[in-house]
């Protein structure tokens, strides 16, 4: 029998269809991420930072997996770009893969021990992440960083010690180019 499915334009990022979902991170639900939280409270609580579409068939199941797609819009807090929390996967050896479907960024690896790496995101670029690495997008340009996932289902998402201790390393904006801080 024939079945509907989920439509991905690949040019666009966009998902649509059976068993997808949207979720939304406006500033107002960013609270320390950014190392300018003064400046991120005099910003307008509305404004949206990113969304993640996501089609879910299966389920937090073994063996499942999910497939979804984040668009982080252009846009700084200070001098520090519009970025994804961030997280470590609840399974800790849970590995995922990033592709860039379009914008430019940068992706944020950071290990147990908080030795940070950092790969270029841009259309076509492919990141693998191995368990046990927090990742975080970055969208250093000025249209959206659309970027493809895939995922383990039943991973799960620990944020608790990403919005604790952070990342090692944040990219802030100085004469026009992105530059990296340490923590
Ligand atoms: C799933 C995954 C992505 C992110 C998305 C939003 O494991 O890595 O789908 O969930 O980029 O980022 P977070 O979840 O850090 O807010
Ligand atoms: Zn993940």
């Amino acid at each position: 029998m024939l079945q509907k499915t989920a439509l991905f334009d690949s040019l666009q990022g966009k998902l649509t269809g059976d068993h997808v979902s949207r979720s939304r991170r406006s500033l107002g639900d960013l609270s320390n991420v950014f190392l300018n939280e003064e400046e991120r409270l005099r910003m307008n609580p509305d404004q949206h930072v990113y969304e993640v579409e996501m089609h879910d068939s299966c389920g937090e199941v073994e063996g499942g997996l999910f497939f979804g797609v984040s668009h982080v819009h252009p846009g700084k807090v200070g001098d520090e770009y519009f970025m994804t929390k961030g997280h470590f996967h609840q399974k800790r050896n849970r590995a995922e893969y990033y592709w860039g479907i379009s914008g430019e960024g940068l992706l944020l690896l950071m290990d147990e021990a908080r030795v940070c790496r950092v790969e270029k995101v841009f259309p076509g670029s492919l990141h693998f992440i191995a368990g046990h690495i927090a990742h975080r997008l970055v969208n250093t340009g000025s249209s959206s960083l659309v970027v493809g996932a895939c995922w383990p289902s039943d991973a799960g998402h620990d944020y608790e010690s990403i919005q604790k201790d952070g990342f090692s390393i944040r990219v802030m904006e100085k004469n026009g180019e992105p530059v990296f801080v340490k923590q």
